[in-house]
């Protein structure tokens, strides 16, 4: 798998490097599709203007997303793990189900707002959005497939001759152009209507008195690490979750080898926190109370326990919370919640 990444950054690179110079104008059968930041939102992370997104471009990478020929058996998509009803993750399993039932140990992402991320998965292993496709697709526990399989299976359907030959210059089906609109498609999600936004960009909405005392608290207590208007600064820390003996997931420590970064997961996002349940980065808790429980009484000690979580003499402080407070967190989270997202036709299946 690693000689296989490396032999993609080079092309990716190589292909980075010539648009710089000569950018790849869609014609005219093939529109390029507006890419709007939301005006609440930072500037993007990835560069739009190396893969633009056009309408072949993301009709292509949609039809890869919901396509189990993406897998050895034929049968797990990406979508299978991807639910857009739970902002596109998986919660009738808490660690990700592959192909034949494999096990995976971490709980499947939500995806959305992609395009203003700086590395992704939990520990941070994909360093480019274009890439992370590759973990999932080569993972035993995952889809279990190579690229070389996968370009073959395309090339016997005249659907994908034509999708790939409409969507990119080169016209060729390749695993360059299978990434980028599998880029394409998801750079497009993004979730910017929740009841939140509104308020943030002066919409006519306004909060109810939980839902801003739980705002404001959130802003004292959890908004160091979940940050902004994407609620996450994209560090990685350690939150004190008891190590769990069964997968013993050692977090960022795995990309970077460093002792420094035991058990350091990356700060989740918490846009449409209500529907991506179970929480953490193993799925171990259920509820939204249970994550204010594991806030408030639930942290174990460690080397690397974030030290907003310590007093000066080193014991744990947590965040105390009174019972109250944590319904109007909870009041508050909700208000992050995105309908129109999750019940966007430009994302679904169907
Ligand atoms: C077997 C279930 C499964 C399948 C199939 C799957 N994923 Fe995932 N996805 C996950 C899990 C689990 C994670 C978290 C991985 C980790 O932290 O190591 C993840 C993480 C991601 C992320 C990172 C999100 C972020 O915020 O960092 C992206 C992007 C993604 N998947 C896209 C895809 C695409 C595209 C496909 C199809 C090519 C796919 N996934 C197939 C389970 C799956
Ligand atoms: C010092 C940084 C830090 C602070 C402060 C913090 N968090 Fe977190 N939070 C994290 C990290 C890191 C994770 C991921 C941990 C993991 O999965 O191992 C996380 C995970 C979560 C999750 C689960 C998200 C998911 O997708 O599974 C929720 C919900 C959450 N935090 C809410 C809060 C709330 C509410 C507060 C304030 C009461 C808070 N956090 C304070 C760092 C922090």
């Amino acid at each position: 798998m690693i000689k296989n990444i490396g032999y993609i950054v080079f092309i990716l690179l190589g292909a980075a490097c010539s648009s710089e110079k000569d950018e790849y104008v869609p014609i005219d059968k093939n529109p390029k599709l507006e890419f709007t930041i939301p005006s609440n939102f930072p500037e993007p992370s990835y560069n739009v203007t190396l893969n633009p997104p056009t309408e072949k471009g993301f009709e292509l990478g949609k039809k890869l997303f919901y396509d189990g020929r993406l897998s050895s058996d034929g049968v797990i998509s990406c979508g299978f793990c991807h639910i857009q009803d739970f902002a596109f993750t998986h919660h009738t399993h808490i660690v990700s189900h592959g192909v034949n039932g494999a096990l995976g140990t971490r709980n499947a992402q939500p995806l959305h707002n992609l395009a203003f991320m700086n590395e992704f998965t939990w520990d941070g292993a994909a360093i480019h959005l274009d890439l992370q496709p590759i973990i999932p697709i080569t993972a035993e526990v995952e889809m279990n497939e190579s690229f070389t399989g996968i370009i073959k299976k395309l090339e016997e359907q005249p659907e994908y001759v034509t999708l790939f030959g409409e969507a990119f210059e080169d016209q060729k089906i390749n695993s360059e152009n299978l990434l980028k609109a599998l880029s394409q498609f998801m750079i497009m999600m993004i979730s910017s209507n929740s009841k939140y936004d509104k308020i943030e960009r002066s919409e006519g909405s306004v909060f109810t008195d939980n839902e801003a005392a739980g705002f404001e608290l959130f802003t004292s207590k959890c908004a160091s690490c979940h940050e902004g208007t994407l609620f996450t600064d994209q560090s990685y820390r350690n939150n004190g979750l008891p190590i769990d003996p069964e997968y013993n997931d050692i977090g960022r420590n795995r990309v970077t080898g460093l002792v420094s970064d035991l058990y350091k997961f990356k700060v989740p996002t918490l846009r449409n926190i209500e529907l991506t349940f179970p929480y953490m980065h193993d799925g171990r808790l259920k509820t939204l109370k249970d994550v204010l429980d594991h806030y408030s009484d639930g942290m174990i000690d460690s080397e690397t326990l974030d030290p907003e979580f310590k007093n000066p003499d080193g014991t744990i402080k947590g965040i105390p919370l009174t019972e109250e407070e944590k319904q109007q967190i909870i009041s508050f989270l909700k208000t992050l919640t995105d309908d129109n997202f999750v019940n966007d036709n430009r994302f679904s299946e169907f």
